[in-house]
């Protein structure tokens, strides 16, 4: 990968969705990060397009919110306004309906005035940030519209989340971009990979001589991930329940976490090496059956604004997996996410296997090494091994070495995922977003699982208590394999 630039490419960013919450919460703090930190180009503009009537001023008014609430820098006021102030004098505000053309014609219009050409070298980044039914619309906007090219400067388009709602709709997403986009222009994003944390899985791996070796089926027994939530759908409750924890989590986070865990070190740390070994994982995967899988829905899930009174949405599932290769043959991979479980956590386990001779008769209870990759809220990292309890016999007890971002390099030192991810995106650097063979490989893991839980007369979700750790079942599920769930990153 080439030496990363100080400071970003000048370009106009277009924020499809740009009255939405994605753009409050995180895109325009994110931005204004890279600003305060001096990464983003002083002539970048911020053009926002969305449905809402709303005078510039208000669309202001509602970022600067956004920004005061979410943005990782919040000095004083004052300091805060004066910052804003020059920040928020580069942005814009387009009304239009995504599906009409007069919208991308007024879009060529700005995009050519000569002083917004200067400034940005013709440079342009699209975001769509708006509900995924409508990237096909705008994605054929942009090409009808000749946006998609430029004369000078680069065009290049983030794709939110989720990519699809299967395999089928995902390979016609993918054609559609293609239609008028080139690989290397497309971005899809997820922001797991633009967090530090999981970032730090390649390095943890790769800057290591000491974890390598073990880190195949002759010392593993299982691989735990986990992410849970304690919040539920909030405001999101017509999107959450046409998606479900399976295309809301589970086909973008935790497989990109799977394949960041299970890939072959790359020849080289760019887009193209990394994102082939992650491919070749994702294409060893043996699709889980159903009754590899346990789902569930929270208690008062049907209650919440937007969401059927008769939902079969599941906002939780546990499953496990295989990855038939060299490296990982016969070693189970259990996945498990949810909403409104007893806390917010996510955390990777890779357990070892038990020594293969006791030799301290009175410890009949080794607990086995892990290593606990702890990717929120407690960012880190723990090694878990036995020491010897002081005293005359040889009694043991677990003790665990750990590393936390916190203590070594301060508090608030973690930019947030969207800040790197934009910033690479504006860089041209596609390694923290996955190629269209990584989403298509996911789905086809996911897809025969789905068809499952979706098709007419399959079991509804498991019901289980908000605040709780799942569906009993769940637990039930993993004692069956003569297992439990774990959990060592604690909060600090
Ligand atoms: C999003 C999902 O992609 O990730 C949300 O749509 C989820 O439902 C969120 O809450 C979790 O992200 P994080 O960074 O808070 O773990």
């Amino acid at each position: 990968m080439a030496e990363k630039q100080l400071q970003a490419d000048p370009c106009t960013i277009v924020i499809f969705g740009a009255s939405g919450d994605l753009a409050w919460r995180k895109i325009i703090p994110a931005l204004h990060s890279l600003c305060c930190e001096g990464l983003a180009h002083p002539d970048s503009s911020i053009l926002g397009a969305a449905r809402t009537d709303l005078p510039r001023a208000a669309f202001h008014d509602r970022l600067f919110e956004g920004v005061r609430e979410y943005s990782r820098h919040k000095p004083n006021e004052e300091e805060m306004c004066a910052r804003w102030t020059e920040f928020a004098a580069h942005i814009d505000y387009m009304r239009g309906d995504y599906g009409d053309s007069e919208l991308y014609l007024s879009l060529r219009k700005f995009l050519a005035e000569p002083g917004v050409r200067a400034r940005t070298k013709g440079n342009v980044l699209f975001y769509l940030a708006t509900p995924p039914e409508l990237f096909p619309v705008i994605v054929g906007h942009l090409g009808a519209s000749g946006l998609n090219r430029s004369a000078g400067g680069w065009r290049r388009v983030i794709v939110e989340k989720p990519f699809g709602r299967d395999l089928e709709s995902a390979r016609s997403l993918n054609d559609g971009l293609y239609a008028v986009f080139a690989e290397n222009q497309i971005y899809r994003i997820d922001h797991y990979l633009g967090k530090e944390t999981v970032q730090n899985i390649l390095t943890f791996r790769f800057a290591n001589a000491i974890f390598e070796p073990l880190w195949n089926r002759n010392f593993v027994d299982h691989m735990q991930i986990m992410v849970a939530e304690d919040a539920g759908v909030e405001n999101r409750g017509g999107y959450y329940d046409r998606a479900g924890v399976v295309r809301d989590m589970l086909q973008n986070h935790l497989m990109q976490l799977l394949t960041l865990m299970a890939m072959e070190p790359p020849s080289a740390n760019n887009a193209r090496a990394l994102r082939d070994e992650k491919v070749k994982v994702l294409q060893a995967i043996r699709p889980p059956r159903i009754r590899e899988c346990v789902w569930g829905q929270y208690r008062g899930y049907r209650e919440e604004h937007g969401v059927a009174p008769d939902s079969k949405t599941p906002t939780y599932a546990a499953l496990k997996l295989f990855i038939d290769n060299w490296r990982w043959q016969g070693v189970p991979f259990y996945l498990r996410t949810g909403k409104r479980l007893s806390d917010r956590s996510s955390e990777i386990i890779l357990q070892f296997k038990a020594v293969p001779h006791l030799l301290f008769p009175e410890n009949t209870d080794l607990t086995p090494n892990h290593i606990s990759i702890c990717i929120a809220p407690d960012e880190g990292v723990h090694l878990g091994f036995e020491i010897k309890v002081p005293g005359t016999s040889m009694k043991t007890a677990p003790a665990d070495m750990d590393f936390h971002y916190g203590n070594r390099f301060g508090r608030h030192v973690i930019p947030d995922a969207y800040e790197r991810l934009l910033m690479d995106a504006i860089q041209g650097d596609a390694s923290l977003f996955a190629r269209r063979d990584e989403i298509e490989g996911s789905w086809i893991v996911l897809d025969r699982l789905l068809s499952a839980m979706e098709k007419p007369g399959a079991p509804m979700p498991l019901p289980y208590e908000p605040g709780s750790w799942g569906p009993v079942e769940a637990d039930r599920f993993i004692e069956r394999e003569g297992l439990a769930w774990h959990q060592s990153c604690s909060r600090e």
